[in-house]
C-alpha cells in the first residue's frame, strides 16, 4: 500500500519534472526516480547543534536545521562510502539570510587531518532582494592550499522549493547537478594526481552563522532578530561503497561498486543537459578558478578553458564589468547581472 503511494507519487514527479523540461530551457530532460533514500535513522548521526536545532519528521525522511543564536546545527553519514552519489533535496532559509551559511558536502577531515578530501556545496546567505549565491569546490589528500572554487547565482530561488543538489563521484569523474542539470564536471586526469579526491568520504549537511566571511567578505552579518533560520533537507540518498577509511587503503573492495556506479545515468551527460550545463556556466558562474590567472598563472590541470568563457572573465576569474550593458535585451537578466556586477565588486 505505502508502496503503491509512493510509486504514484513519483510518477507524479516524473510528470511534473516531463513538464518542467519543456517549460524551463535549463532543465535536462532525464527524468529517473531517485532509490536509495535512506532514511535519519538508518543513515546519519548528528553533528553539533542541540535537540531543538535538529528536527525530523514523523516518517525520518525529513530534517530541519535550525540556527539560532545559541548555535546552528549539523549532521553527518553514519558510514564513509568510497565512491557514490550523495543526494538531497533542500529548502534554504528565506528572508533576511546575510551571514549564514549552508553546507552541502562530502568530508574525510574528520579521520585524516593532514591529507583529507573534500566535495562542497556551500550555499552563501544574502540579503533581501538578492538572488542566493553559492560555490562549489573540492580538495584532494590535503591540497587546501589549491582551492577550486566557482560561484554562481541561481535561476530559482533556493528558499521557495525544494530543489535536488548532487554530488556523484567515481574513480574517474565528479559531477555536480542541480536537479537534473549537471553545473560542474571535473574529469580525473593524471596530472590532477591526488589532488582528485581518492579516500573515503562521509556526506555532511551544516548550517552556520559565518557573519565574517560569508556575505559580501562579512558586510552583512547575522541579524538574530529573524532566527531561527531553518534549511530543510528531505529524500537524503547515499549510494556507494561503504569503506573503511584505514582499511580501504590497503584493500579495493570497491571495484564492483564502482562499476555499479558507472552505470547510472548520474554518470552519463546527455546532449541536453550538456547544452544546459553550458547554459547555466555562461549565464550565472561569476568566479571560476580556471579563470584566475592571478592566482593561477597556468590553470590547474583539470580545467578546460572555454573560449566564450574566457570571453567574460577577467585575469582575477571574475565577470568583466561590461557584462550588464551586453544583455539588455531581456527584461529580468540586466537586473541580475548588475546585481552580479555589486556583488563581485563588494564580495
Ligand atoms: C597524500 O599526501 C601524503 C602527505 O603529503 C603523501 O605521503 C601521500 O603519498 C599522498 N597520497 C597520494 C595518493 O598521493
Amino acid at each position: 500500500m505505502k508502496h503503491q503511494l509512493l510509486n504514484s507519487l513519483s510518477k507524479t514527479a516524473v510528470s511534473i519534472s516531463f513538464l518542467l523540461f519543456f517549460l524551463h530551457p535549463l532543465s535536462g530532460g532525464a527524468t529517473t526516480p531517485l532509490p536509495h533514500i535512506v532514511s535519519f535513522q538508518r543513515g546519519f548521526t548528528q553533528l553539533f547543534g542541540g535537540d531543538s536545532n535538529l528536527l525530523r519528521s514523523d516518517d525520518d525522511n525529513t530534517v530541519h536545521l535550525h540556527l539560532n543564536q545559541y548555535t546552528g546545527a549539523g549532521f553527518r553519514s553514519s558510514d564513509l562510502y568510497n565512491h557514490g552519489v550523495f543526494s538531497a533535496r533542500i529548502k534554504l532559509p528565506s528572508e533576511y539570510t546575510a551571514g549564514i551559511v549552508v553546507a552541502f558536502y562530502t568530508s574525510n577531515g574528520d579521520v585524516f587531518e593532514k591529507t583529507h578530501d573534500e566535495l562542497d556545496f556551500e550555499f552563501l546567505g544574502n540579503i533581501k532582494g538578492k538572488p542566493w549565491r553559492f560555490q562549489t569546490n573540492l580538495y584532494g589528500n590535503g591540497s587546501t592550499s589549491r582551492g577550486r572554487e566557482e560561484r554562481y547565482t541561481l535561476w530559482f530561488d533556493p528558499s521557495k522549493a525544494y530543489h535536488r543538489y548532487t554530488i556523484f563521484w567515481t574513480s574517474s569523474k565528479i559531477i555536480f547537478y542541480i536537479d537534473e542539470v549537471p553545473i560542474r564536471e571535473i574529469l580525473k586526469s593524471d596530472e590532477m594526481g591526488s589532488d582528485f579526491p581518492s579516500k573515503p568520504m562521509a556526506l555532511y549537511a551544516t548550517i552556520w552563522d559565518a557573519s565574517t566571511w560569508a556575505t559580501n567578505g562579512g558586510k552583512y552579518k547575522v541579524n538574530y532578530k529573524y532566527a531561527p533560520f531553518v534549511t530543510e533537507m528531505t529524500d537524503l540518498v547515499l549510494h556507494g561503497c561503504v569503506s573503511d577509511p584505514i582499511q580501504e587503503l590497503l584493500t579495493d573492495n570497491c571495484a564492483r561498486m564502482d562499476n555499479q556506479l558507472e552505470t547510472l545515468r548520474y554518470n552519463n551527460i546527455t546532449p541536453k543537459q550538456h547544452i544546459a550545463m553550458k547554459r547555466f556556466r555562461e549565464k550565472y558562474m561569476y568566479y571560476s578558478y580556471c579563470y584566475d590567472t592571478l592566482r593561477y598563472q597556468i590553470p590547474p590541470p583539470e580545467c578546460v578553458i572555454d573560449s566564450t568563457l574566457r570571453q567574460r572573465f577577467k585575469e582575477n576569474g571574475r565577470l568583466k564589468f561590461e557584462r550588464r550593458h551586453h544583455r539588455r535585451s531581456k527584461k529580468g537578466s540586466q537586473v541580475l547581472s548588475s546585481q552580479v556586477y555589486e556583488i563581485q565588486e563588494q564580495d
